[in-house]
């Protein structure tokens, strides 16, 4: 079976169906299944053989789960684990035969092994590389995104009390807990993808799990110019530009709307030469420079201690000789020190924020510095704020799952108690062509960014026709 098929079937296409069975085996091992598979051209398999399979593997779950000691269980290697399950399986099926061929019993067989090591039906999604998001409903309404887009699929699980295992073997895995008592968590797995669950109360609906995919190839800045047409050639040489020149920049955007993969991006420009600290909720960055320290936040244990936040990370990162301080995404009173930081020898710093558009963000870098309790006057904040970061970039995602770098401003400075800015790029939209999919242009404003002089002092000199503003660029 190929991936084609596997993706029909995630999908819910199915035209060309193979067996149903067949499909439901990870991607990882479909090959060798399909190898020895007996070839039918049946394209009744729907619902009912999803079933039917389902069944037949969740009884068989159960039945080995009822006859072995879960506590030698736990003492097992995970060899050691798979071998004692496909026994247990093929015991059970002597005992007590199912309508299954061989090829069907052994991906019984590696189905229940990765659902008792492993995340369940999950773990299909998982092996599908083109998945970017995993969004679980419910047990039995599972979404994933591809190329941008939602997608309903027919994995499903067996019941709540099924999803609910899942979880928790997934959160206790990386010591993490989730409860009645604390029903939300927040966990990476250990392919560092992050994972975020909602279980009742809280979740009305049963277990909920978003799964934020964790790209095995980080995308490029050819990828985003040329294949997703993020942004054009002359706005990627400005924006890598002002990261070699230690501009300090702040990208803002919505939720998924490619802020950390631009931060990522253009963390890959820092020379090798620098020290860097990174400090995140969820260690997402993916540097490539030798002389990196990764910082992550730590969540209060059981009894309410031991956090250690945002805040405390960027301070103790100021004790650590950095020439630049990276933060996944500013989102409280750690503001505060990151704006100082950058306006203390530490440019170049990066960082991202959720807003909707650059002046969004400066508000939103305001409430920030209020959450600090420091009893700042408006115009105080402006001016920190204007100081220490030059560069907005706005990230966004459109409606039909694009995403763009819809605008690149500058900050220039403060007009009594306004913040000042000049827009460099911008993208603009004209309409929608036939199949839904935006249409529009990037053009330069044809103002020439003020710190063009920082610029070439660094070394970085930009030509003229990157500003012009004659040009479009689809
Ligand atoms: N320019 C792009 N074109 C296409 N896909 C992209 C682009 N940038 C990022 N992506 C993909 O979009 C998804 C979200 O990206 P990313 O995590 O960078 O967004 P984000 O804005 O940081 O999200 P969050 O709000 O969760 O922090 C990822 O799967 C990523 O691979
Ligand atoms: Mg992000």
């Amino acid at each position: 079976m190929g991936m084609l098929d596997l993706r029909d079937l995630l999908t819910g296409r199915r035209d060309g169906a193979k067996p149903i069975a067949h499909d439901l085996a990870p991607a990882n091992t479909s090959a060798s299944a399909s190898a020895t598979a007996p070839q039918t051209s049946s394209v009744s398999a729907a619902d009912s053989d999803v079933e039917a399979y389902i069944q037949i593997k969740s009884r068989l779950h159960l039945q080995i789960l009822e006859r072995v000691d879960l506590a030698s269980l736990e003492s097992m290697t995970e060899l050691q684990l798979r071998r004692e399950i496909s026994t247990q399986v093929d015991w059970l099926l002597q005992e007590n035969p199912a309508p299954i061929n061989d090829a069907e019993r052994r991906m019984l067989v590696r189905d229940i092994q990765n659902e008792m090591l492993g995340l369940g039906p999950l773990e299909l999604l998982m092996a599908d590389a083109s998945v970017s998001d995993i969004l679980v409903n419910s047990y039995r309404q599972i979404y994933v995104e591809r190329h941008g887009r939602l997608e309903l699929t027919k994995v499903r699980f067996t019941d709540d009390q099924h999803l609910l295992r899942i979880i928790d073997k997934i959160v206790s895995r990386v010591g993490r807990r989730i409860d009645e008592s604390s029903p939300m968590v927040d966990a990476r797995l250990p392919d560092g993808s992050r994972v975020n669950a909602v279980i009742p109360p809280i979740a009305l609906d049963g277990p909920t799990v978003s799964i934020r995919r964790f790209a095995a190839i980080p995308l490029k800045m050819n990828d985003l110019v040329k294949t997703h047409r993020s942004l054009t050639t002359e706005m990627a040489t400005l924006l890598q530009g002002l990261a070699r020149a230690k501009v300090n920049m702040i990208i803002s955007g919505g939720t998924g709307s490619g802020k950390t993969t631009l931060l990522n991006i253009l963390s890959g420009t820092i020379p090798e030469t620098e020290r860097i600290v990174t400090i995140e909720d969820a260690a997402e960055l993916q540097l490539q420079q030798p002389h990196v320290i990764r910082l992550e936040t730590r969540p209060p244990n059981i009894e309410g201690k031991g956090e250690v936040n945002q805040r405390a990370l960027m301070r103790n990162a100021l004790r650590m000789r950095p020439d630049r301080i990276l933060m996944g995404e500013v989102r409280g009173a750690e503001a505060v020190d990151m704006l100082q930081a950058m306006n203390t020898g530490h440019e170049g710093s990066m960082t991202t924020i959720h807003a909707n558009n650059s002046r969004d963000a400066i508000s939103r870098l305001e409430n920030m510095i209020s959450m600090a309790g420091l009893n700042l006057p408006l115009k105080a904040m402006r001016q920190q704020i204007t100081s220490a970061i030059s560069v907005v970039i706005q990230a966004n995602r459109l409606a039909d799952g694009q995403r763009k770098i819809t605008s690149i401003q500058e900050i220039t400075g403060m007009e009594g108690d306004v913040v000042t800015m000049q827009e460099i790029f911008a993208y603009q939209q004209t309409g929608v062509d036939a199949r839904g999919k935006a249409v529009g242009h990037f053009m330069a404003t044809g103002l020439r960014p003020k710190i063009t002089e920082k610029l070439r002092n660094a070394g970085v000199d930009l030509p003229d026709a990157l500003f012009d503003s004659s040009l479009r660029y689809e």
